[in-house]
């Protein structure tokens, strides 16, 4: 008897004549709704994705975003910035999906010509890097990073952690870093508002479509956010007081690459 063959599964985009395969990596399991596949299809195709607190359980939002925010008031000062407090920490996220921290480092960063590192930044303390909701945040970005770049994950993957604050009083800005339109080395790159008070400007801008238009927009509630690759021209305008009182703007910034990349690479040969 003749049998109909069993329809696979497919992972095509549904509209052909624009369509980005993103084949599955073994590794991911549980996407609901396609959001991450979404996602990965929008920084594929246009450069960038938005992202915003539904990419979250609300549940886990609700109890663990304002322990989030009140982490960022014990973050130590960036020694090479005075307008900026940091922590980072970097991980190894593993083909099974474990994320190990890697021997702290002196973070480097080639693209911000002004300060390329290498530059002693803190370490994120434990509580802050397991908190579930950061957890969740960082396994949502490497989830569509497993769709952008799927040949990354066929072995060990570096996973960075910033937590940036930007403050601001009187008549002194707060700048990025660095401080102009850039595009960072990292596969991809996941920028998310955890808060703002009493700060106007940080008008973020990407370069999207082939001609890289520059599009702008403002992450003003927490977990706003958006995702971009190593090919999206980005930047962030200059932070001012509202009022001229102290204000500050808290970002959670998540790349993923790969593990032998960069300053990593040569400082974690060495140190092994
Ligand atoms: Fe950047």
């Amino acid at each position: 008897m003749a049998t109909t063959p069993q329809k696979s599964v497919s992972h095509e985009l549904a509209h052909e004549d624009t369509a980005v395969v993103m084949p599955l990596h073994p590794t991911l399991t549980v996407d609901p709704g396609g959001m991450a596949q979404q996602l990965a299809r929008n920084v594929e195709v246009f450069g960038a994705a938005l992202t915003d607190t539904g990419h979250y359980d609300r549940h886990l939002v609700d109890r663990e975003l304002s322990s989030v925010q009140k982490a960022y008031d014990n973050i130590p000062s960036d020694p090479n910035a005075h307008d900026k407090r940091r922590w980072f920490t970097s991980l190894s996220r593993s083909c099974r999906g474990e994320l190990t921290p890697l021997p702290h480092f002196s973070f480097s960063q080639a693209v911000n010509t002004e300060n390329p590192g290498p530059r002693d930044i803190k370490q994120m303390p434990d509580d802050l890097r397991l908190n579930p909701l950061v957890e969740a945040m960082t396994r949502y970005t490497v989830r569509v990073a497993e769709y952008f770049v799927p040949e990354l994950f066929d072995d060990a993957v570096r996973v960075d952690l910033h937590a940036i604050r930007y403050q601001v009083h009187g008549a002194f800005l707060a700048l990025s870093t660095p401080p102009f339109a850039h595009r960072d080395s990292e596969e991809v790159v996941h920028v998310i508002l955890i808060d703002r008070k009493n700060v106007i400007g940080g008008l973020n801008y990407v370069g999207v479509g082939s001609r890289q238009c520059n599009i702008g927009f403002e992450m003003n509630e927490p977990l706003r956010g958006f995702m971009i690759s190593n090919t999206t021209l980005h930047g962030v305008s200059p932070l001012l007081s509202a009022d001229g009182g102290a204000g500050y703007r808290d970002i959670l910034v998540v790349t993923v690459q790969k593990l032998a990349d960069g300053a990593l690479g040569r400082k974690y040969d060495q140190a092994n």
